[in-house]
């Protein structure tokens, strides 16, 4: 039979509509169905014009292939206790994702991070201020094939070389409200203390883009916690904690996915 042009405009409109039920079909059995439920969710956000990753996470990582099934490795750079790269590193160990930590990069020898990358069997490189800040590393990172790069508690800031060689792709934590309480100097106890002393009723964390200057990129999430008459930097630093641990690497999936 001879096809008119009303076939012809409705077949490939058809086929169009079609597609992404069959991938999801499919993919229930091939074990895809997280990736291709992601990736479809991306494409209907762009085409209705959202463009954002879910509720409270504001812009995407740019993913090297979106199509590739390949896993997204992700180096954490940390100089403390690592409690933060802890709750990451069995975040993605326990989700069966294609999103992995595959590098723990620290500056402190006998940090606690370290101790946390050996039991876990994840290969750490310890690095130097003067390399860091004429080469970023690059290099090495390549080398090791990382994609994403988090920093968890890491107290340097990061060279220009290294936010140009991984554009949209370094993240940070920070332990209050920015834009406030940040810059040069402000990290851990210290944050808390200058928030307390100025009178402060609620602090909270701070996910962002980073970029070559400190604590100034787009921010991604934040959350807040209160602050009572009675809490100490102590107290302070542990409600901050509790909600690193909840919001961290939920919003890294998120922003990969
Ligand atoms: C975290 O609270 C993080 O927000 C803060 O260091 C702590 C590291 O804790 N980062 C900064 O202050 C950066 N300016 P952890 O080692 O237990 O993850």
């Amino acid at each position: 039979m001879e096809k008119n042009w009303a076939f012809w405009l409705v077949y490939p409109l058809f086929l169009t509509i079609l597609w992404p039920f069959s991938v999801i079909f499919v993919s229930f059995f091939t074990g895809q169905f997280a990736f291709f439920k992601g990736y479809l969710t991306r494409v209907g956000s762009r085409l209705l014009g959202s463009g954002s990753a879910g509720d409270s996470v504001a812009g995407n990582y740019a993913a090297p292939s979106t199509l590739s099934a390949a896993p997204i490795h992700i180096a954490i750079f940390a100089s403390g206790a690592g409690s933060n790269a802890r709750k990451i590193i069995e975040y993605f160990e326990n989700k069966g994702l294609h999103i992995k930590v595959s590098l723990i990069v620290c500056n402190v020898p006998g940090a606690g991070v370290l101790e946390i990358a050996e039991e876990k069997g994840i290969p750490s490189l310890m690095i130097n201020k003067s390399d860091f800040a004429a080469n970023g590393y690059v290099e090495s990172l390549k080398n090791a094939g990382i994609d994403f790069i988090v920093l968890a508690g890491f107290l340097w800031k990061v060279p220009e070389v290294l936010v140009r060689a991984y554009p949209k792709a370094i993240i940070n934590i920070h332990p209050a409200l920015l834009p406030k309480y940040g810059g040069k100097g402000m990290y851990g106890a210290r944050v808390h203390e200058a928030v307390i002393a100025a009178g402060e009723k609620e602090s909270g964390i701070t996910i962002h883009w980073v970029n070559e200057h400190y604590d100034e990129g787009a921010i991604i999430f934040q959350a807040k916690c209160s602050i009572d008459a009675t809490d100490t930097p102590t107290s302070l630093a542990n409600k901050i904690h509790a909600l690193e641990h909840a919001h961290f690497a939920p919003t890294i999936e998120k922003l990969l996915s």
